[in-house]
């Protein structure tokens, strides 16, 4: 359904002075909208601008009268088919988090059967700090679609993730949400890290949160695919509407993602696999003094499980990621090459502001022909764009395949 009755909540930030672009370009692609700004918003921009922009009132107060007269808070609600909150500030994200219905925009937050999609916008600092990053998990497990914030220059002048999404890229991604570019599509993807057994108290594994395997889950059921998740031990919540199969060690999902495979369309393995397992696993807890100063772990390579999909007489899309250090684009080459994959996504894992455990990612696509570059960005907005690369690629080869 194509969403064409919006609400655009305004909160009090700087880059509120871009919402009578935003609401051009709403009403643009045929949209009604009505604007509902917070007092906050008022001191950036006015509401006479938006009420011209929109050829709609503009709502403000909970307790006001004649708003409730004309129209009443629970029936702008129910008008609604998608609530877009831009800028969405530290505060008013906080409140959303918790529920709160202190203002007008809060309280249709809370009486609104409809999608919610917001862009916040605040300094870099107030971004990163862990009590915005915890509401901010809040709200996607309400399944509450954000969008950015992006990387740059900032109004206070530092330098860093905050900026509002620009109104065009804000435009593109909500309608572009509904052109559900994987639509029928079976789509499986890896995520987390794999346990290898040392003895019944410790095991081998790496530095992986499951984070980006499950936003590009999350994502791909909601560009329309029919989306499988083989999970590695993580302590994420499945997104909706995904099937989650939980699997520990590496042989483990190497049976999984096999029987899988058979009926999937695409396999997207953004797992860290663990190279290697023990040869023999101990019963007993291996004890200090047994060994000495020195312990040595008798290691045997796991099946490489992406490169065993590859092979698959009757193969699904392969998409491989590759986690390097150091002479990425030469490694990456390699396993696109080795592992016969039809894209692989570099990842830079010695940086730690992206890859293992991060919230933001940052990859560079290598097709056999060409490379796309994915700046830094939130985990579930580096899974959008590569799923959009990953469409174009899947549908452009089976339309070579049926010519
Ligand atoms: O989980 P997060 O904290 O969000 O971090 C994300 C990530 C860094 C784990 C992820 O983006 C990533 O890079 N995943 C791949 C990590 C990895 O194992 O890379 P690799 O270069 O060792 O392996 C190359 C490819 O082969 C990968 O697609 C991997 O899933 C696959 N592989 C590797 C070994 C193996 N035995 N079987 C495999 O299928």
């Amino acid at each position: 359904m194509k969403i064409t009755r919006w609400i655009l909540g305004i909160t009090g930030g700087i880059a509120a002075y871009k919402t009578p672009e935003l609401v051009r370009l709403l009403v643009k692609q045929g949209s009604e909208v009505k604007v509902v700004m917070t007092h906050g918003a008022k001191s950036f921009v006015t509401p006479m601008t938006l009420q011209a922009v929109s050829r709609n009132p503009v709502y403000s107060d909970l307790l006001d009268e004649d708003f409730e007269a004309a129209m009443g808070h629970i029936e702008l609600a129910r008008w609604a088919q998608g609530i877009l909150i831009a800028p969405l500030s530290a505060n008013r994200l906080a409140a959303l988090a918790h529920g709160m219905a202190d203002d007008l925009l809060t309280t249709l937050c809370l009486a609104t059967q409809a999608p919610i999609w917001a862009a916040p916008a605040m300094n870099q600092q107030m971004w990163h700090h862990p009590a915005t990053q915890s509401n901010i998990r809040i709200l996607q497990e309400r399944g509450i679609q954000l969008l950015g914030p992006e990387y740059g220059e900032q109004a206070c002048q530092e330098i860093g993730l905050g900026r509002m999404c620009e109104p065009e890229a804000i435009v593109a991604n909500l309608f572009n949400a509904e052109k559900t570019i994987l639509e029928g599509k079976h789509v499986l993807i890896s995520a987390g890290p794999t346990q290898e057994v040392i003895d019944p108290v410790r095991y081998l594994s790496n530095r992986s949160s499951g984070k980006m395997g499950f936003a590009l889950a999350k994502a791909a059921q909601r560009m329309g695919a029919k989306v499988t998740l083989i999970a590695g031990p993580v302590s994420l919540p499945t997104p909706a509407h995904v099937k989650r199969l939980d699997v520990t060690s590496a042989q483990q999902m190497y049976d999984v993602v096999m029987k899988e495979a058979q009926h999937c369309d695409i396999f997207i393995s953004a797992a860290a696999v663990c190279d290697f397992r023990l040869l023999e696993t101990n019963n007993h807890k291996i004890k200090k003094s047994d060994q000495h100063q020195n312990l040595t772990l008798n290691l045997v390579a796991n099946p490489d499980i992406l490169a065993t999909v590859a092979k698959l007489p009757k193969r699904p899309f392969c998409v491989g990621f590759a986690a390097e250090t150091e002479n990425f684009e030469h490694y990456a080459r390699q396993k696109l090459l080795e592992k016969e994959l039809d894209l692989v996504a570099l990842n830079d894992v010695s940086n730690n502001e992206i890859g293992f455990d991060a919230n933001d990612n940052a990859l560079t696509v290598f097709s056999h022909h060409q490379k796309h570059e994915i700046t830094k960005n939130s985990k579930e907005n580096v899974a959008i764009k590569l799923l959009e690369i990953i469409g174009e690629y899947y549908h452009a080869k089976n339309k070579t395949k049926s010519t």
